[in-house]
């Protein structure tokens, strides 16, 4: 009688990698989550192999920072490594690519800063370029998530051009300004030095603001639309779910995982059985894909299950 079943086919993993060689560190803020040298991916790939989870999303930590992000778009950047490398091992692996600039500027926003500002218009190009340096090395869809207005249409318009109109694109279409972030910042090296990324991630607070988002990443060629976070915005994601037809995504984030492990490692909850409820819910709520750091985990969880 149950009504909503969780498979390996639900998740998208997120996986961090760095450059250099032979690493494999962990992250204190994500346990059970690494820093991966690209020459260590074939164990994140049999991994996948072992638990089933086809698809996985790759952010990158690059050596150096500038105020152009430029490491972000270079063919030998981290990621371009990183894709062509799982690309190589496992064909049959979807490989989702994070197009932002944060990690890759000095200062930590997602985005060009003009006179103390992110400057939404002026970043698109950066982001339609980071975007086609990743299809070029093999990945099969890119993700923006950034959330700067219109960087749909400015990576659909890029790839097209460039003769690359079958990669397709996950938008954060409704990501949220959201503490929940914390633990992924400190992850991903990635937190602003000044201000906040309120100018440009959505209030909390807003709902039908999530729906012209949405209407605005559909209309721009879309393929998959995302809700970020997503235990606090299930209300979000079942309003998106009852009134857009494309693939939903729920991102469920940094905060949410770590806040599991936290309490289950003070022995207050039972980590296996709130992860799968919380994961449960999601989906019951409406998302087709989730992305969790919990995503190889919940696959053996369920085939022992
Ligand atoms: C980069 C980005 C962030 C996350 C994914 N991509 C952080 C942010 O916007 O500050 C968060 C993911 C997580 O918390 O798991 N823009």
């Amino acid at each position: 009688m149950r009504e909503t079943v969780l498979t390996s086919r639900d998740f998208i993993y997120p996986i961090f990698v760095v450059e250099g060689n032979n690493i494999k560190e962990d992250i204190s803020s994500l346990p059970g989550n690494y820093h991966w040298s690209v020459d260590r991916l074939p164990e994140v790939v049999e991994q996948m192999r072992q638990t089933g989870v086809r698809s996985i999303l790759v952010f990158g930590l690059p050596n150096t920072k500038d105020e152009m992000g430029s490491a972000a778009w270079h063919e030998d950047g981290v990621v371009q490594q990183a894709v062509r490398k799982i690309k190589a091992l496992a064909p049959d692996i979807w490989v989702i690519t994070d197009v932002c600039m944060c990690q890759y500027t000095s200062h930590g926003h997602c985005g060009i800063i003009k006179d103390g500002y992110v400057n939404n218009d002026e970043t698109l190009d950066y982001i339609a370029k980071i975007a086609l340096s990743h299809a070029q090395a093999g990945a099969n869809m890119v993700a923006p998530s950034d959330m700067m207005d219109g960087r749909i249409q400015a990576i659909r318009n890029r790839l097209d051009e460039n003769n690359l109109e079958r990669i397709s694109i996950m938008a954060y279409s409704a990501k949220y300004a959201s503490a929940f972030y914390g633990p992924f910042r400190e992850a991903a090296q990635s937190a602003p030095q000044f201000g906040d990324r309120k100018t440009y991630q959505m209030d909390p607070a807003n709902l039908r603001q999530a729906i012209s988002e949405i209407e605005a990443d559909i209309e721009q060629g879309a393929d998959i639309i995302m809700v970020k976070p997503a235990l606090s915005y299930l209300d979000v994601i079942r309003w998106a779910r009852d009134n857009f037809d494309l693939p939903l995504a729920a991102y469920s984030v940094s905060g949410e995982f770590a806040m599991i492990k936290a309490a289950a490692e003070k022995g207050w909850i039972d980590e296996q059985r709130v992860a799968m409820e919380v994961l449960t819910s999601i989906k019951r709520a409406g998302a087709d894909l989730l992305i969790t750091y919990y995503a190889l985990d919940a696959c053996r969880w369920i085939k022992n299950g």
